[in-house]
């Protein structure tokens, strides 16, 4: 299937950072791992791919914004467009030598996410979905799984680590979630997580507090593979504040009636406390 012109120049821009990723991969003392805050680690791989996704996607496009997660916001001529990129989605896995980490791009027209492209270079499979357009691996359409309860469903999900996230309410999701399904998954990269999803890999997924390089190109993904994405409470999801469920429409309320229970139940014992 011939990709569009705009998806080429993402999957090049993808292909050429997934390249210096895959390189730099194993070589962790040549990488200058610095934190910018409490276990959230940053190194030369991240640096170097987003400055290839950069220098591509500028030369490309001269005209247009970013919003990346290393270099902020770059402002661009153009206000109407915007990439937002994850250069290396998976940065802990990927200093631990976990091969499970991706290159996320995704386009944003008129504050609106209309292209994404997902990488894993260790698989070497491209994710690409164009709004309308449906959504493919390398050149096979995906479709999310058909599964229709939740006690058959493996669900994926991303956990807060030190210092991040609210830890005891993501103990109450994980037992409820993990009591009423097949099992669940923590993987460690999002951008990969919701692809699973939009490949039927996944039943479902969630987590708190994505930021929009995270998640930018994967929920467009899984929009396209005829997936469900939303807030916790069902609502449109927005980037900020990030927290985000997604599956067929049946699995997709089913997680959010375990949701919904876990913070009820989270709401039981802040008032017995109080
Ligand atoms: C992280 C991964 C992880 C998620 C974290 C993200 P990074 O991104 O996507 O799965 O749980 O919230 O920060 O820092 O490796 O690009
Ligand atoms: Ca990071
Ligand atoms: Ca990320
Ligand atoms: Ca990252």
């Amino acid at each position: 299937m011939a990709r569009s012109a705009l998806l080429n120049v993402m999957t090049q821009a993808a292909t050429k950072a997934g390249r210096s990723l895959t390189r730099d991969f194993g070589e962790v003392q040549n990488l200058q791992v610095s934190m910018k805050g409490p276990a959230d680690y940053v190194s030369a791989a991240d640096r170097k791919a987003e400055e290839i996704v950069f220098q591509e996607l500028s030369r490309a496009r001269p005209e247009w914004g970013f919003l990346m997660e290393e270099r902020g916001a770059v402002e661009g001529r153009d206000p109407e467009h915007r990439w937002i990129v994850d250069p290396l989605d998976g940065t802990t896995n990927f200093l631990h030598g976990i091969p499970q980490f991706a290159v996320s791009i995704a386009l944003e027209r008129a504050g609106e996410i209309v292209a994404g492209v997902v990488f894993n270079p260790a698989t070497d499979e491209m994710y690409t979905a164009e709004r309308g357009g449906g959504a493919f691996s390398n050149d096979r359409r995906l479709r999310v799984a058909a599964r229709s309860t939740l006690t058959e469903a493996l669900i994926g999900c991303g956990a807060p680590f030190l210092g991040h996230g609210d830890h005891a309410r993501f103990l109450y999701e994980v037992r409820n979630v993990m009591g009423g399904s097949s099992g669940i998954r923590r993987f460690g990269a999002a951008s990969l997580d919701l692809v699973a999803v939009a490949a039927g890999r996944f039943d479902g997924f969630w987590e708190r507090g994505l930021k929009p390089w995270d998640c930018a190109a994967g929920s467009i993904i899984v929009r396209e593979a005829g997936g469900i994405v939303t807030d916790f409470a069902g609502g449109k999801f927005d980037h900020i504040p990030g927290d985000i469920a997604c599956g067929n429409e049946l699995i997709h309320k089913a997680l959010l009636a375990e949701l919904k229970r876990a913070d009820d139940a989270i709401r039981m014992t802040q008032t017995s406390a109080a």
